[in-house]
């Protein structure tokens, strides 16, 4: 595990962040509002450092793709290694790498769930599974929660309900939202704090209205991540199956996030026993930062799909680069006990942060599972109002004394802190963070008020 040197403090100076380039200002899109300011130039474990010498405790991973850490020395060597044998090759051609991830993987999954392709990114993932989902099915209906994310590509981004949505024309025909289960914001008004699952059958029973007879799937992510870290009620993923099989949509679990432990689980589908997808797609976990995806089914969907053709050629699909880092960080997660570590610190964070709540009034719920939490900032904890302002505001001074994390804001839903550190995180990287967010919370309701 590597350590900083020093770690994020309340006591560090807050050096002003520069601003980025003026190269960023002449030639790049910007493609998710503005930039942060400053360079990153160097990235380590926990930690990313700037042009200004400045160490930054990162607690969203990168994009939450770094669950071993920055840089780790495994993942290095096997890159390094791989550019001394084989980087890429025609989509046709296998290379070992690729053998012994497939193994590896399919050795932590059920009978159902041991055929795989590997592609780069987590909406190819995504495609992939709907593509042959369709193929399988013989249908394109589809549905997702209306607070997902799975992507940016065609199909993905069809069923992509969180953001992101206006302005790009007509998506794919066939897809319907079902309401996510939000217990803190219960999407049909129903409940409050306990889902009774209402808004599923709810949410199907409009669906049927809309559906014209041709069935494929259902998209889920184990928790809720960019729709505002929503944990699923237990049991509603055996209602979830009973729904779908009712209906003849298969089952699509997105775990671009959640496989490997960060829900303190080896795969985040297994929080209810018993249940198994159809189709399981890892990507951000599983390349450990690098681009790295696949999407897994069972042995008859494959046979099904092949005899009608299937073809899902990427230039990059069956990398053996990529592949071999995939081994490397499957390797690390066992040999140093990540999935527990995962669990573990999750509980540690969980609990810390609920001592802030206790602290902080604008802390209106905390929630989530292992190392995916989520941290709702509010201006009335009775009304729930959203207080966006304000967690922009505390988001920016996080950074400012060396914490980075991520605040999604949602029309309607809130503005929640995505805190998702790697899995190597310790408890004194945790307290470290967790003293800047004091700060940072205390100074911002001071300077702003509650919103
Ligand atoms: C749950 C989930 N699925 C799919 C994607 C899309 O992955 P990518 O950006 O690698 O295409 C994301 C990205 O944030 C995600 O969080």
């Amino acid at each position: 595990m590597t350590q900083s040197r020093s770690g994020a403090g309340p006591a560090a100076p807050a050096a002003a962040p520069v601003p980025h380039s003026p190269v960023a200002d002449a030639h790049l899109i910007r493609y998710a509002g503005p930039f942060i300011p400053g360079l990153v130039v160097r990235a380590q474990g926990a930690y990313i450092y700037d042009d200004q010498g400045r160490e930054i405790l990162d607690f969203t991973s990168g994009q939450m793709c770094a669950i071993l850490g920055h840089n780790h020395p495994d993942i290095v060597a096997a890159i390094t290694e791989a550019c001394r044998n084989v980087i890429h090759l025609h989509s046709s051609q296998l290379s070992p790498p690729v053998l012994e991830l497939a193994q590896r993987i399919a050795a932590q999954l059920p009978p159902q769930l041991q055929k795989m392709i590997f592609l780069s990114t987590g909406s190819e993932s995504n495609e992939a599974a709907l593509r042959m989902a369709k193929l399988y099915r013989g249908g394109f209906e589809v549905y997702a929660f209306s607070g997902s994310w799975h992507g940016l590509t065609g199909g993905a981004s069809a069923s992509t309900y969180a953001f992101g949505r206006q302005g790009y024309g007509p998506t794919v025909p066939g897809v319907q939202a079902i309401p996510t289960p939000n217990c803190y914001r219960c999407p049909i008004r129903h409940c409050r704090d306990r889902c009774d699952m209402t808004c599923l059958d709810a949410g199907f029973d409009l669906a049927d209205r809309q559906a014209v007879g041709a069935p494929a799937a259902f998209m889920f992510e184990p928790i809720i991540s960019a729709g505002g870290i929503i944990d699923l009620p237990p049991g509603y993923l055996t209602r979830l199956r009973q729904l779908c099989d009712q209906r003849g949509l298969l089952i699509i679990a997105d775990e671009a996030q959640t496989a490997f432990g960060r829900m303190g689980l080896l795969f985040g589908y297994r929080q209810e026993p018993g249940f198994v997808p159809d189709f399981l797609t890892m990507s951000k976990s599983l390349g450990g930062g690098l681009p790295l995806s696949a999407t897994v089914t069972s042995a008859e969907i494959e046979e099904t799909c092949y005899s009608r053709g299937f073809i899902h050629a990427t230039s990059h699909v069956s990398d053996p680069m990529p592949a071999a880092v995939g081994v490397a960080l499957l390797k690390v997660i066992a040999r140093d006990g990540l999935v527990e570590n995962a669990r573990r610190m999750g509980e540690y964070l969980k609990a810390q942060l609920r001592e802030l709540q206790k602290k902080h009034e604008c802390i209106g719920d905390v929630r989530g599972r292992g190392l995916l939490l989520g941290v709702e900032i509010v201006s009335d904890r009775d009304q729930r109002t959203p207080a966006p302002t304000l967690g922009t505001a505390i988001s920016e001074r996080c950074y400012e004394l060396r914490l980075s994390m991520n605040i999604v804001r949602l029309p309607a839903v809130g503005s929640i802190f995505r805190i998702a550190p790697p899995f190597t995180i310790t408890r004194t990287q945790i307290d470290s963070a967790i003293a800047v967010l004091d700060q940072a919370i205390g100074e911002c309701v001071a300077k702003h008020g509650a919103e």
